[in-house]
């Protein structure tokens, strides 16, 4: 089967990265740029004011829009395009983590396609172009600054989350500069720290053939993101895990730990877990250290040398077979529970009732259209088999 490694983006890495944002929108040709951030964390480092001065100081023309949520919502988005297209913006500039880049991605499709932008997130349409998005990281996690896909929440009607793949949205350029990750409260390394981890987890476990060279990036990535999140948690200035962190987040979602697999991977995790956070607003990370054991424990006999052969290489596990599966699956959630993630429901302190439970199955089957899954193809029931093992 092919497999396709596209990576488009200019990316600028480095201490004092975001220095250059003007030059890579002046390259660009951008003539009115709509500056995309979230609450105020970006405001609090000083990050805005000196984008700010930067373009003017390039004479690049700027409106803003800020106040993105983690779990972006649509209505935001609808609220951009009307002033992107008001503005005659040709250019947007995310300045935050990955809510706020899925936020531009979005508003992008919406300023260069026509009709409803929703279309693109719930498949009814597939988007052509976008205005092109540049982005300046403060969280190493999603690895949108790099990834074909964006991820909207509906809050006009049912709360659905859902994303949208295309490479037209890949953002054009990312400045990465790990110094702007040291103000993150403890919380968004820990969950941060999980997603990097699982982007490159759910390709592991695809359906059949892969190449060895892939498997030992793969390894070694988890491996060392493994080692630093914990670093970065104790050593907030330590330039290096920070470094390494942000790095990992991008490598772990651009496609590069999927070529030569047989085809993208599982996500099934994924997808679970985005019922789940558009259902209870909970982080994207801490959902996936809720999903990943419980979906663990459900498929591994399906192919437990897998798991095993990813046990060897991650923690060093010496057992083959189930055995050396159980102890992967066991080794992962200590490393979880390192990261004060919860692995079960409870922990997150969520109780499904029996017609949540429905809501969730009817929203992750699309209403009974799809299964999930790659590994171990997902029907409605062993779905619901997962979400009970997760309570
Ligand atoms: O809003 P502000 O004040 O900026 O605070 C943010 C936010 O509260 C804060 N933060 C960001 N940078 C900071 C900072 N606080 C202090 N210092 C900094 N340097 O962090 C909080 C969380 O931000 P958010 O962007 O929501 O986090 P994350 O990057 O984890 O993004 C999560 C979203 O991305 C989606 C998730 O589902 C979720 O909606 N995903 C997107 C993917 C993609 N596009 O490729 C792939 C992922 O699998 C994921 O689904
Ligand atoms: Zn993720």
């Amino acid at each position: 089967m092919l497999s396709q490694y596209y990576a488009p983006t200019r990316v600028t890495f480095g201490e004092g990265a975001e220095m250059k944002v003007a030059d890579e929108l002046a390259a660009d040709g951008a003539a009115k740029v709509l500056i995309h951030y979230g609450g105020s964390s970006a405001e609090k480092s000083g990050l805005l004011s000196k984008v700010r001065e930067l373009l003017k100081n390039k004479g690049i023309a700027f409106v803003e829009l800020g106040g993105v949520k983690p779990n972006p919502r649509l209505s935001l988005v609808r609220k951009a395009i009307e002033i992107g297209k008001k503005e005659n913006v040709d250019y947007i500039l995310a300045v935050g983590g990955g809510s706020v880049i899925d936020s531009a991605k979005a508003i992008g499709y919406g300023l260069s396609n026509s009709g409803d932008v929703w279309d693109f997130y719930c498949g009814k349409r597939v988007p052509q172009d976008t205005v092109k998005v540049g982005v300046i990281l403060t969280l190493s996690a999603t690895g949108s600054e790099m990834s074909d896909s964006s991820v909207i929440t509906n809050d006009e009607d049912g709360w659905l989350k859902r994303g949208c793949n295309s490479n037209v949205c890949r953002p054009a350029f990312a400045l990465l500069d790990p110094c702007l990750t040291y103000t993150l409260p403890d919380y968004q390394i820990e969950v941060g720290t999980v997603d990097i981890m699982m982007h490159t987890i759910e390709r592991w476990f695809h359906s059949g053939n892969g190449i060895d060279i892939t498997d030992d990036l793969a390894a070694a990535l988890i491996k060392n993101v493994k080692e630093k999140g914990l670093e970065c948690l104790k050593d907030r200035n330590s330039y290096e895990a920070h470094a390494s962190l942000m790095w990992a987040s991008s490598l772990s979602h651009n496609g590069l730990m999927a070529l030569g697999n047989d085809q993208r991977g599982d996500w099934a995790c994924h997808q679970l877990e985005h019922e789940l956070s558009g259902m209870f607003d909970i982080a994207h990370g801490a959902g996936l250290a809720i999903i990943f054991p419980a979906w663990s424990k459900y498929v591994y006999k399906t192919n437990p040398e897998r798991f095993a052969k990813l046990g060897r290489l991650v923690f060093g596990i010496k057992e083959e077979g189930e055995k050396g599966a159980e102890k992967t699956i066991e080794e992962f959630i200590a490393y979880f529970k390192k990261l004060n993630m919860p692995t079960s429901l409870a922990d997150a302190d969520i109780i499904l009732s029996d017609s949540q439970m429905e809501e969730l199955l009817d929203k992750a089957t699309f209403y009974g259209k799809r299964t999930l899954g790659a590994f171990k193809i997902l029907e409605r029931e062993d779905m619901r088999a997962i979400y009970e093992l997760a309570k």
